[in-house]
């Protein structure tokens, strides 16, 4: 095999917004929009890199000349090349071109799909035997390494793992998760898009992750045994970190502790097919996260707003690391038309934005071609 040719989605996710990195759980699916990797190998050492959307290319001499590069599209393909050297040899270089219908900058991990094509791509192609929770975690890493933004396993865990008409839910403490099927029948789940891109979206999210980890620390220096947000609660919360020393720290925290217990619940709900109580979480968790977390902003909250009367809307909340990106909507297929067109009038009106949607269908993970 000389090529390979590899698509790897994007992802929605349910409920439980920004637990990952504290060994929470989350709920994403894969969707029908992915980036796709074409990888085929050279007789030589040389690295050719292609963005065939952008019309912009990047050659690298050498497997050891491998660093970040000014080209941004580049750096998360160089990322998870730089994860393989790290663990195997490749006999030779190769060549990756890129295409994606993800839309970036929009909350649906557009980064984690190319890097999860090009990891799942590369172990094909050189039969390098690591297995897809590993290669997910590589994809992970090449997002701290070479994007900068410290973020946690849901993306490239539901890139790589996704399923036809199944719902994921990861435990991200444990690694342990369970597909369950979406019963939406008589439902479509609608992504309403801001259109806005944070350009401080990622040193926010970094942010947000060391002030849950001071909440952290904070409940250590009493209780040893806390590792994470997951092994705390609203009692330790209070009891350890002081609201009005920190009270920012307190708010994060409550959020995450909150969440985290919503998303158990909530996953009760969905697998009972009680759309209603599970809605009602997600309106819950866009507060949380639009007030205590405050990783929201107002195009997101009038999203919210515009539908949160709506009663052929189920449930609805920012999606995603937040500063922008979508809304997900579960929204009563009779009326989804009728509610598309109505969110558009409020949202130009109140922003002098247009606003883009896009309808969900829940996909395979990654796959070769
Ligand atoms: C981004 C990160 C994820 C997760 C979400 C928030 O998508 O990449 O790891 O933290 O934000 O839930």
């Amino acid at each position: 095999m000389q090529s390979i040719t590899v698509k790897a989605p994007g992802r929605i996710n349910l409920i439980g917004e920004h637990t990952d990195y504290n060994n929470g759980f989350v709920l994403p699916a894969a969707i029908q929009m992915h980036a796709t990797a074409i990888i085929t190998k050279r007789s030589d050492d040389e690295i050719h890199l292609t963005a065939t959307d952008l019309m912009d290319s990047l050659i690298i001499d050498s497997l050891a000349n491998l660093r970040v590069s000014e080209k941004q599209w580049a750096n998360y393909i160089i990322g998870v090349i730089v994860q393989f050297v790290k663990k195997r040899k490749f006999p030779t270089g190769f060549d990756i071109a890129i295409t994606s219908n993800v839309p970036i900058g929009a909350g649906l991990s557009s980064s984690a799909a190319i890097e999860c094509a090009v990891a799942f791509g590369l172990n094909e192609l050189f039969a390098f035997e690591i297995d897809k929770m590993e290669l997910a975690h590589m994809a992970q890493k090449a997002e701290h390494d070479f994007a900068g933004v410290q973020c946690g396993i849901m993306d490239q865990f539901a890139s790589m793992f996704g399923k036809k008409d199944q719902v994921l839910l990861l435990d991200c403490q444990s690694m342990e998760y369970q597909y369950f099927p979406l019963d939406s029948n008589g439902y479509q789940i609608i992504l309403f898009d801001t259109g806005v891109k944070h350009s401080l979206a990622g040193s926010e999210y970094n942010m947000r992750r060391m002030e849950c980890e001071k909440g952290v620390k904070l409940m250590q220096d009493k209780y040893p045994k806390v590792l994470s947000l997951r092994d705390a609660s609203m009692q330790l919360l209070d009891e350890c970190v002081d609201q009005i020393l920190y009270p920012i720290v307190y708010q994060r925290c409550k959020y995450v502790i909150e969440e985290i217990e919503r998303t158990q619940i909530a996953t009760q709900d969905l697998k009972a097919n009680n759309l209603k109580a599970f809605g009602k979480k997600m309106f819950a968790t866009h507060d949380g996260l639009s007030k205590l977390y405050q990783v929201s902003c107002n195009e997101l909250d009038v999203l919210i707003d515009a539908v949160r009367q709506n009663e052929n809307v189920v449930g609805a909340r920012m999606m995603g690391g937040g500063f922008g990106g979508c809304t997900i909507n579960i929204v009563k297929d009779l009326h989804a038309k009728d509610m598309i067109k109505q969110v558009q009038k409020m949202y130009e009106e109140k922003t002098n934005k247009v606003l883009t949607y896009y309808i969900v269908g829940i996909e395979e993970g990654v796959t070769i071609m």
